[in-house]
C-alpha cells in the first residue's frame, strides 16, 4: 500500500490548501480534524479541485487513546503535517488552559506515537509570533525569540521547544517548524478559503466581510505607530504559496536533505505591508467601496514585522510567487462565492 501523509487540521484554512498541494504533487493524504473550527464540506471542495477526496477521520488529537488507535488503523503513515490547533489570540487570553491542553497535548501525543509507530517525519505549524516585536528588521531565523504576548503565542514557542528537545534525544525523529508570517487569500478556484466562525479577528476576513456587507465598517487598529503611514506593518503570505512550502518541507525530510533533525524556517514574502496599504490595494483591485475608520490600537499588537526569507528560500528551494494584488483578489472571489455574490 502507498505511503500516506497525515495532515492534522486538514479541513482548516491552511490545512485544506496544503492537502490540495500534496495531492497535486502525488501524495496520498489522510486528514484528521475534529471539525471544531471547520466543516466537512471542505473535503468535497478539495475533491472538486483535485479529483481526489482525502481519507478522513474525525477526532481530537489531544485524546491519547484515539490518537493511538488511529496509528494502529493507519500503519502506512510516513510523515505528518501538524496544523490542528486553536489559533485565536484574544480567545487564548480568556481560555488559557484550553489552549495549552489542546495545542500542547496533541503535539505530545503525536510525538509519542511517531516513536511507537516508526513515523519519522513531522512538519509543524509555527508562527512569527515567537519573535514578538523584534529589535531588528527583517527577522532572520537567528533573530532571538521573545517571551510570548499571549497563551496562543506561548503554545507555539513551547511546541517548538518540545520538538527541539525530543529530537535531541531521538535521532530517528525529524521535525521542521515553519514560522508563518500572515497567511491570507484563497485558492484560485474560490472553492476553499478562510471561513472564520463569528466575527473575524484577522484583518483580511474582516475586510472581505465588510466588502460583502456583513460587517458595517472595518476598524483600523491604530495609525500612530512608528511606520511611514502610522499603521502597523506585516508580511502577508499567500496561502497557496505557504501550502507549497509544506510540500517542499515534507520532500526535504523524505529525501533526507535536512541539516539536523530539528529545523525551523521563516515562511513569508520578505515584504512588509501596512494595514492602510493593504486596505487601499484591496479597494484598487476589487473596485469595492470599502468603509473603514481608524480607531485605537488593539491590545497585544506589535508595530511591525516582516521576514528575511533568504535562509528558508535557499534551503527549501521555495519562494513566495503571488502578488498581494492577486492574493487579495482571491480572498474577495472566495468571499463572494461563499455569500453568493455575483
Ligand atoms: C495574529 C498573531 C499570529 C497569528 C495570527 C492568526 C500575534 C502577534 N500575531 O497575527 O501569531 O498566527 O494572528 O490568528 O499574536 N487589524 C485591523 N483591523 C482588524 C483586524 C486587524 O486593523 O479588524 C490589523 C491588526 O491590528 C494588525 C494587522 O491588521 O496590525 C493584522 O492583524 P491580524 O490579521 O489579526 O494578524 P496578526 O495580529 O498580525
Amino acid at each position: 500500500m502507498a505511503k500516506q501523509i497525515l495532515v492534522t487540521g486538514g479541513a482548516g484554512y491552511i490545512g485544506s490548501h496544503t492537502v490540495v498541494e500534496l495531492q497535486n504533487a502525488g501524495f496520498d493524504v489522510v486528514v484528521v480534524d475534529d471539525l471544531s473550527n471547520s466543516s466537512i464540506e471542505v473535503l468535497d471542495n478539495i475533491a472538486k479541485i483535485t479529483d481526489k477526496r482525502p481519507v478522513f477521520e474525525q477526532f481530537n488529537l489531544a485524546d491519547r487513546n484515539l490518537t493511538a488507535s488511529f496509528f494502529k488503523k493507519y500503519p502506512n503513515i510516513e510523515a505528518i503535517i501538524h496544523f490542528a490547533a486553536f489559533k485565536a489570540v484574544g480567545e487564548s487570553v480568556q481560555k488559557p488552559l484550553e489552549y495549552y491542553r489542546n495545542n500542547l497535548v496533541s503535539l505530545m501525543n503525536l510525538l509519542e506515537e511517531m516513536k511507537s509507530n516508526d513515523v519519522k517525519h513531522m512538519v509543524f505549524s509555527s508562527s512569527c509570533t515567537v519573535y514578538g516585536q523584534p529589535d531588528v528588521l527583517p527577522v532572520t531565523e537567528q533573530t532571538p525569540r521573545k517571551p510570548a504576548e499571549s497563551p496562543y503565542g506561548n503554545t507555539k514557542a513551547i511546541c517548538e521547544d518540545m520538538m527541539r528537545d525530543y529530537c535531541a534525544t531521538n535521532s530517528s525523529i525529524n521535525c521542521i517548524a515553519l514560522r508563518y508570517f500572515n497567511p491570507i487569500g484563497a485558492h484560485p478556484t474560490a472553492l476553499i478559503g478562510e471561513l472564520p466562525v463569528g466575527v473575524p479577528g484577522n484583518l483580511v476576513p474582516f475586510v472581505t466581510q465588510t466588502a460583502a456587507g456583513i460587517r458595517e465598517v472595518l476598524s483600523i487598529f491604530g495609525d500612530d505607530y512608528d511606520t511611514p503611514d502610522g499603521t502597523a506593518i506585516r508580511d502577508y503570505i499567500n496561502v497557496v504559496d505557504l501550502s507549497k512550502a509544506h510540500v517542499v518541507a515534507i520532500e526535504r525530510l523524505l529525501n533526507g536533505k535536512q541539516k539536523s533533525n530539528y529545523e525551523f524556517f521563516n515562511i513569508g514574502t520578505g515584504n512588509g505591508l501596512s494595514v492602510m496599504e493593504l486596505v487601499q490595494t484591496f479597494i484598487k483591485v476589487t473596485g469595492v467601496n470599502l468603509k473603514y475608520k481608524v480607531v485605537g490600537r488593539r491590545a497585544g499588537d506589535i508595530e511591525k514585522i516582516w521576514a528575511d526569507t533568504t535562509y528558508g528560500c535557499n534551503e527549501l528551494g521555495w519562494k513566495a510567487e503571488k502578488t498581494v494584488e492577486e492574493t487579495l483578489a482571491s480572498a474577495w472571489a472566495w468571499e463572494k462565492n461563499v455569500r453568493g455574490i455575483k
